[in-house]
């Protein structure tokens, strides 16, 4: 590995050139160095810190469930935000250590409606489902989620709650975000701009739900 310029090229001989390519872009990446400088456990915690700073979703006592928590960098900004106050619930395949005032599960998201006490104030989705490397497969499993999170949504929020959930760039499908539109006031995409550019990844924010289950 070389430091001469700005920019860090990896060398090392026995890593595959995906993973060559991996490790330059985690290293040359300002927000990789910013997140572990501020102790945060992902560069994702700034797309949530991006988010909330542009809808302010999240205010102190609500409780909120965050899916696709780990490795935990979302679950930690919505606990400096709520600061002890409210409840936070976290979900995910992959185990996560633990976070003050964070409730863990480890599983499938699908399961976590009968592990929460209660109805939610917002929901939260950095899910993405194990690329299979064709891009329109992708997105159907990425929509399928999308759909689960819904359906999630409106047996769970309460009336004026919101959702925030990945899709991928060319926004939410249509026949879905015209049955969003109805279930909340406002439906809004967003790509922070800690989001990589070169990731199809935006994110669809719904406000003021408006379905009473
Ligand atoms: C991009 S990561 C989330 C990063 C996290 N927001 C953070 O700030 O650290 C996406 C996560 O979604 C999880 N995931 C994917 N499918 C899931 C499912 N069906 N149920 C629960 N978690 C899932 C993955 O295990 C992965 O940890």
């Amino acid at each position: 590995m070389t430091t001469g310029s700005l920019k860090v090229h990896v060398k090392k001989k026995k890593l595959s050139t995906s993973s060559k390519k991996w490790l330059e872009r985690q290293l040359n990446d300002p927000f990789v160095h910013k997140a572990k400088a501020e102790g945060y456990r992902s560069r994702a915690a700034f797309k949530l810190k991006e988010i909330q700073a542009k809808f302010k979703l999240i205010h102190k006592g609500m409780t909120v469930v965050d899916l696709g928590a780990a490795p935990g960098g979302w679950s930690q900004i919505v606990s400096d935000i709520l600061k002890n106050t409210g409840h936070i619930y976290a979900i995910d395949l992959l185990p996560m250590d633990p976070i003050p005032h964070v409730t863990f599960f480890e599983g499938d998201f699908n399961n976590i409606q009968d592990k929460i006490e209660g109805k939610v104030d917002v929901i939260l989705s950095d899910m993405a489902a194990s690329s299979c490397g064709i891009k329109s497969v992708d997105h159907v499993r990425l929509i399928g989620m999308l759909e689960d999170v819904f359906e999630f949504a409106k047996t769970s929020l309460k009336p004026g709650g919101s959702m925030v959930a990945k899709v991928l760039r060319g926004g939410t499908e249509s026949k879905l975000l015209a049955e969003l539109k109805k279930a909340f006031k406002k439906v809004s995409h967003f790509k922070p701009a800690s989001s990589r550019a070169e990731s199809s990844e935006i994110f669809v924010v719904a406000q003021g739900f408006r379905l009473e289950a």
